[in-house]
C-alpha cells in the first residue's frame, strides 16, 4: 500500500486542533479523536476492525486510514473502503 508512515500517539486530546484528528492513548487503548471546527470532540476506537492495526488521520481527505491493508473510515468511523467490513467501534 505504501502508507507506512508512523504517527505520533498523543497523550490527550489537547493536541488535536479544530478541524483535525489525532490518535491518543487512553489507558493503553488507542482512541481516534476528531475535533470539529466548534471544538466538539468525536471519539472512536482507533483499532481497525479488519485485523487490528491503528488507523491514521488523513487530513487531506478527513478520513481515518489504516496503514496495514488500506481500509478507510469516515469521521464517524463508518467504513468507506475495505477490506474492513465493520465500522470502527464506539468508545465511551
Ligand atoms: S488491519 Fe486495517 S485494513 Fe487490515
Amino acid at each position: 500500500m505504501g502508507i507506512t508512515a508512523s504517527q505520533t500517539i498523543l497523550k490527550n486530546a489537547d493536541g488535536v486542533l479544530p478541524g483535525k484528528g489525532g490518535v491518543i492513548d487512553r489507558d493503553g487503548k488507542k482512541v481516534a479523536i476528531y475535533r470539529d471546527k466548534d471544538g466538539k470532540i468525536k471519539m472512536i476506537s482507533a483499532r481497525c476492525t479488519h485485523m487490528g492495526c491503528i488507523v491514521h488521520w488523513n487530513g487531506a481527505e478527513n478520513t481515518w486510514d489504516c496503514p496495514c491493508h488500506g481500509s478507510r473510515f469516515d469521521i464517524n468511523g463508518k467504513v468507506i473502503n475495505g477490506p474492513a467490513e465493520r465500522d470502527l467501534e464506539k468508545v465511551e
